[in-house]
Protein backbone atom coordinates (compact mmCIF):
# COMPACT_ATOMS: atom_id res chain seq x y z
CA UNK A 1 0.00 0.00 0.00
CA UNK A 2 1.40 3.07 -0.79
CA UNK A 3 0.95 6.22 1.33
CA UNK A 4 0.63 9.56 -0.51
CA UNK A 5 2.57 12.47 1.38
CA UNK A 6 1.49 16.12 0.42
CA UNK A 7 4.82 18.43 0.66
CA UNK A 8 4.52 21.77 0.43
CA UNK A 9 7.46 23.52 -1.31
CA UNK A 10 6.66 27.11 -0.29
CA UNK A 11 7.75 27.89 3.11
CA UNK A 12 5.52 30.81 2.44
CA UNK A 13 1.84 30.16 1.91
CA UNK A 14 0.92 32.53 -0.39
CA UNK A 15 -2.15 31.73 -2.68
CA UNK A 16 -1.94 32.61 -6.25
CA UNK A 17 -4.77 32.74 -8.90
CA UNK A 18 -4.61 33.32 -12.43
CA UNK A 19 -7.96 34.66 -14.59
CA UNK A 20 -7.63 32.75 -17.66
CA UNK A 21 -11.23 33.92 -19.87
CA UNK A 22 -11.46 36.61 -20.50
CA UNK A 23 -7.70 37.00 -20.71
CA UNK A 24 -6.51 38.68 -17.40
CA UNK A 25 -4.38 41.90 -17.75
CA UNK A 26 -1.19 41.74 -18.67
CA UNK A 27 1.34 38.34 -18.97
CA UNK A 28 -0.08 35.06 -17.98
CA UNK A 29 3.47 33.07 -18.18
CA UNK A 30 4.18 29.46 -16.25
CA UNK A 31 1.15 29.10 -14.94
CA UNK A 32 1.24 25.48 -15.35
CA UNK A 33 3.42 25.31 -12.32
CA UNK A 34 2.11 26.87 -8.97
CA UNK A 35 3.58 29.34 -7.61
CA UNK A 36 3.45 31.22 -10.99
CA UNK A 37 4.67 35.13 -10.64
CA UNK A 38 2.16 36.28 -12.53
CA UNK A 39 -0.89 34.73 -10.36
CA UNK A 40 0.15 36.50 -7.11
CA UNK A 41 -1.02 40.29 -7.28
CA UNK A 42 -2.20 41.50 -4.82
CA UNK A 43 -3.20 45.61 -5.03
CA UNK A 44 -6.55 46.57 -5.59
CA UNK A 45 -8.45 46.57 -7.66
CA UNK A 46 -6.71 44.32 -10.47
CA UNK A 47 -3.46 43.90 -9.50
CA UNK A 48 -1.32 46.83 -10.44
CA UNK A 49 -2.30 46.08 -13.58
CA UNK A 50 -3.45 48.85 -16.24
CA UNK A 51 -6.27 48.64 -18.39
CA UNK A 52 -5.11 47.56 -21.67
CA UNK A 53 -6.53 47.72 -25.31
CA UNK A 54 -7.48 44.14 -25.44
CA UNK A 55 -10.90 43.73 -24.91
CA UNK A 56 -13.36 40.72 -24.82
CA UNK A 57 -16.72 41.71 -26.31
CA UNK A 58 -20.15 40.23 -25.15
CA UNK A 59 -23.46 40.62 -26.32
CA UNK A 60 -25.60 42.37 -23.82
CA UNK A 61 -26.99 40.07 -21.77
CA UNK A 62 -25.37 37.21 -22.78
CA UNK A 63 -23.85 34.22 -20.27
CA UNK A 64 -19.88 34.59 -20.19
CA UNK A 65 -18.65 31.79 -18.99
CA UNK A 66 -15.58 32.82 -16.85
CA UNK A 67 -12.48 30.43 -16.63
CA UNK A 68 -9.96 31.17 -13.57
CA UNK A 69 -6.95 28.99 -11.82
CA UNK A 70 -6.16 28.57 -8.23
CA UNK A 71 -2.91 28.39 -8.83
CA UNK A 72 -1.50 27.58 -5.52
CA UNK A 73 -3.80 26.29 -2.90
CA UNK A 74 -3.66 27.70 0.79
CA UNK A 75 -6.81 26.00 2.22
CA UNK A 76 -8.14 26.67 5.48
CA UNK A 77 -10.22 23.78 6.55
CA UNK A 78 -11.71 25.55 9.87
CA UNK A 79 -12.92 28.52 7.90
CA UNK A 80 -12.66 28.10 4.04
CA UNK A 81 -12.27 31.38 2.03
CA UNK A 82 -13.84 31.94 -1.37
CA UNK A 83 -13.52 33.98 -4.84
CA UNK A 84 -15.68 36.67 -5.52
CA UNK A 85 -16.10 37.69 -9.61
CA UNK A 86 -17.80 40.93 -10.09
CA UNK A 87 -17.81 44.21 -12.76
CA UNK A 88 -17.09 47.66 -12.47
CA UNK A 89 -16.82 50.53 -14.93
CA UNK A 90 -13.76 51.50 -15.71
CA UNK A 91 -14.45 54.56 -14.53
CA UNK A 92 -14.88 53.79 -10.92
CA UNK A 93 -18.22 52.99 -9.57
CA UNK A 94 -19.13 50.31 -7.22
CA UNK A 95 -18.41 47.40 -8.29
CA UNK A 96 -21.36 44.58 -9.06
CA UNK A 97 -20.90 40.93 -7.94
CA UNK A 98 -21.83 38.57 -10.56
CA UNK A 99 -20.98 35.22 -8.59
CA UNK A 100 -19.22 34.28 -5.19
CA UNK A 101 -17.59 30.80 -5.64
CA UNK A 102 -16.59 29.14 -2.08
CA UNK A 103 -12.92 27.90 -1.90
CA UNK A 104 -13.73 23.72 -1.31
CA UNK A 105 -9.95 22.64 -0.83
CA UNK A 106 -9.52 21.92 -4.25
CA UNK A 107 -5.51 21.46 -5.08
CA UNK A 108 -2.87 23.86 -7.09
CA UNK A 109 -3.66 24.56 -10.36
CA UNK A 110 -7.29 23.24 -10.21
CA UNK A 111 -9.30 25.39 -13.02
CA UNK A 112 -13.03 26.54 -11.56
CA UNK A 113 -15.56 27.36 -14.71
CA UNK A 114 -18.07 29.50 -13.70
CA UNK A 115 -21.26 31.33 -15.52
CA UNK A 116 -22.31 34.26 -15.14
CA UNK A 117 -24.94 36.90 -17.32
CA UNK A 118 -23.53 39.80 -18.62
CA UNK A 119 -25.28 42.83 -17.96
CA UNK A 120 -27.97 44.73 -20.06
CA UNK A 121 -25.51 48.23 -19.59
CA UNK A 122 -25.11 50.52 -22.32
CA UNK A 123 -22.79 50.04 -25.21
CA UNK A 124 -19.34 51.84 -25.36
CA UNK A 125 -18.63 51.99 -21.74
CA UNK A 126 -15.56 49.81 -20.90
CA UNK A 127 -15.39 47.69 -17.78
CA UNK A 128 -13.51 44.99 -16.13
CA UNK A 129 -14.00 41.90 -14.80
CA UNK A 130 -12.34 41.20 -11.37
CA UNK A 131 -11.89 38.06 -9.55
CA UNK A 132 -10.77 37.92 -6.49
CA UNK A 133 -9.12 35.36 -4.27
CA UNK A 134 -9.52 35.51 -0.34
CA UNK A 135 -7.78 32.10 0.88
CA UNK A 136 -8.64 33.35 4.80
CA UNK A 137 -4.97 32.45 5.45
CA UNK A 138 -2.94 34.55 8.27
CA UNK A 139 -0.25 33.40 6.47
CA UNK A 140 -1.56 34.71 3.17
CA UNK A 141 -2.18 38.12 1.87
CA UNK A 142 -5.79 39.00 2.53
CA UNK A 143 -6.98 39.09 -1.15
CA UNK A 144 -5.79 38.38 -4.58
CA UNK A 145 -6.56 40.37 -7.33
CA UNK A 146 -7.05 40.04 -11.55
CA UNK A 147 -9.28 41.75 -13.82
CA UNK A 148 -9.92 41.80 -17.34
CA UNK A 149 -11.13 44.31 -19.54
CA UNK A 150 -14.64 43.69 -21.07
CA UNK A 151 -17.19 45.55 -23.39
CA UNK A 152 -20.79 44.89 -23.73
CA UNK A 153 -22.42 45.50 -27.58
CA UNK A 154 -25.56 45.09 -28.67
CA UNK A 155 -25.74 41.69 -30.27
CA UNK A 156 -27.88 40.88 -33.73
CA UNK A 157 -31.29 39.97 -32.56
CA UNK A 158 -30.38 40.86 -28.86
CA UNK A 159 -32.37 44.47 -29.01
C1 LIG B 1 -28.07 31.59 -20.27
O1 LIG B 1 -28.09 30.63 -19.26
C2 LIG B 1 -29.39 30.40 -18.73
C3 LIG B 1 -29.25 29.51 -17.52
O2 LIG B 1 -28.31 28.50 -17.72
C4 LIG B 1 -30.25 29.81 -19.85
O3 LIG B 1 -31.55 29.57 -19.36
C5 LIG B 1 -30.30 30.81 -20.99
O4 LIG B 1 -31.01 30.27 -22.07
C6 LIG B 1 -28.92 31.19 -21.45
N1 LIG B 1 -29.02 32.29 -22.40
C7 LIG B 1 -28.40 32.28 -23.56
C8 LIG B 1 -28.60 33.50 -24.41
O5 LIG B 1 -27.69 31.34 -23.94
C1 LIG C 1 -8.62 29.87 9.34
O1 LIG C 1 -9.66 30.80 9.62
C2 LIG C 1 -9.83 31.03 11.02
C3 LIG C 1 -11.07 31.91 11.17
O2 LIG C 1 -10.96 33.09 10.37
C4 LIG C 1 -8.58 31.66 11.59
O3 LIG C 1 -8.75 31.87 12.98
C5 LIG C 1 -7.39 30.72 11.33
O4 LIG C 1 -6.19 31.36 11.74
C6 LIG C 1 -7.30 30.40 9.86
N1 LIG C 1 -6.28 29.37 9.64
C7 LIG C 1 -5.15 29.66 9.02
C8 LIG C 1 -4.21 28.50 8.80
O5 LIG C 1 -4.87 30.77 8.64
Amino acid sequence: MKIFVLVSLFAVGYCHICLLSPPQRGTMTGINSPGAKDCILTTAPCGGRQPTRDATFYGRGENITVTFMKNLDHYNKTSPGKFVISLSEREGTTPKVLATVPDGGEPSLHIYTVKVRAPMEPPNTMHYLQVTYEPNNAQAPKTFYQCADVGFEPRNGSE
